[in-house]
């Protein structure tokens, strides 16, 4: 069977700067739970943000289920199955209330008002956010932005999730939800953390981002 994810040769400079990514080669199967560690600065974040297609590598393939995504058909194509947790969830969060939010991805790929409101509500209840729902994002504590991110992530049931910093000012409740969560779920998984505990926990590989290079830990 194909990798769910590859990546070939993949090299990246931003405005040609220094590299800071440099011929990376990575694979992930359907299922796999990867992690990615990393210094600061090392590089993760603008790793998950190629894979998106959020940035253009300068350099190499990016292979998706079976697919070389290479136009703007591949692009949505991709991006309906990669949910990313981005770093800030600030990002994430844009709707008058996170039900909206959360609605959102179920939505765009054609679900009824009806249907992605059940969706929704359903993964906010899975998260430990129902009673939130009609809260505007801008009222959520961190932790509370991070979990609606997650939410709103995992309402699109993608094939892949793509998590920057998935605990970072998680409380010990939430941060038990997402480790269950991980371990219970069927999808692939690649995850950029420096908490070491939980990407044992919940991972089975580790990467490291270390000049620019991806090398097995
Ligand atoms: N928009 C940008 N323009 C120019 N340089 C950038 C930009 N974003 C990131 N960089 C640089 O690229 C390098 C990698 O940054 P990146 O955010 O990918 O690191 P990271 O491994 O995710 O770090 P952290 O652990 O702090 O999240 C850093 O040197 C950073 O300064
Ligand atoms: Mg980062």
């Amino acid at each position: 069977m194909n990798p769910l994810l590859e990546l070939q040769n993949i090299s990246f400079s931003y405005h040609e700067g220094k590299p800071v990514l440099k011929d990376i080669n990575l694979s992930i199967r359907y299922g796999e739970k990867l992690a990615i560690v990393g210094e600061n600065g090392s590089g993760k974040t603008t790793l998950f943000n190629l894979i998106v297609r959020i940035l253009e590598p300068d350099e190499g393939k990016i292979i998706f289920m079976g697919k070389t995504i290479n136009s703007k058909k591949g692009i949505a194509f991709l991006r309906e199955k990669v949910g990313f947790l981005f770093q800030d969830p600030e990002d994430q969060l844009f709707c008058p209330t996170l039900l909206e939010d959360v609605a959102f991805g179920p939505l765009n790929l054609g679900f009824s008002t009806s249907q992605a409101r059940e969706k929704a509500m359903d993964t906010l209840e899975l998260v430990g956010l129902k009673d939130l729902a009609g809260l505007p994002p801008y009222m959520l504590s961190e932790g509370q932005k991070r979990m609606g991110a997650l939410a709103a992530v995992l309402a699109m049931d993608p094939d892949l999730l793509l998590l920057d910093e998935p605990t970072s000012g998680l409380d010990e409740r939430a941060q038990a939800r997402l480790e269950q969560i991980l371990l219970e779920t069927g999808k692939a998984v690649l995850v950029a953390s420096h908490d070491k505990p939980f990407l044992a926990k919940c991972t089975s590989k580790s990467y490291i981002l270390s000049n620019g290079h991806l090398l097995l830990c």
